[in-house]
């Protein structure tokens, strides 16, 4: 699995975090800045992150802000993305689950390190359960081209 991973400036300790998570569970990843001691515009690093995700060069995306919430708005203005914005657990597991997420959003400033961490590997080791679910996905996809 290769991983794509940016945030803004509100983000960009929480990032470092994820990244020594990716080395300890040998995940192959790429970080598209920011590097920032200033401050910068999120839109900037979602829209590249998401486009690699589309595109099949990644295979899934992290995105990290203040709250996430910025990131997650952007990156699910892309075709062919699903963002979930998450700070627990549970939902780390059920958006896999059942939304079949190929991005993830947290917020730096809601969350500490710890729990990020516990959300990411759960959100990357757990399948998507298909089923009833992959009909629920496909009427959400279509949305996009309404
Ligand atoms: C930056 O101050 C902040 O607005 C940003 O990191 C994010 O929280 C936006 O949603």
């Amino acid at each position: 699995m290769k991983v794509a991973i940016a945030s803004d400036h509100g983000g960009v300790n929480l990032k470092e975090e994820i990244k020594k998570l990716l080395t300890s569970m040998e995940i192959t990843f790429e970080d598209f800045g920011c590097e920032c001691g200033t401050s910068v515009d999120y839109p900037d690093y979602a829209l590249p992150v998401a486009q690699k995700v589309v595109a099949g060069e990644f295979d899934r995306g992290i995105l990290i802000c203040g709250t996430g919430i910025g990131m997650s708005i952007a990156a699910n203005k892309v075709k062919g993305i699903r963002c979930a914005l998450v700070h627990d657990v549970f939902s780390a597991k059920a958006t896999r689950e059942h939304n079949d997420t190929n991005m993830l959003a947290m917020g730096e400033r809601v969350i500490g390190p710890g729990l990020a961490q516990e959300i990411v590997k759960t959100w990357l080791t757990t399948e998507f359960a298909g089923g009833r679910h992959t009909n629920r996905i496909e009427k959400m996809m279509n949305i996009e081209s309404m």
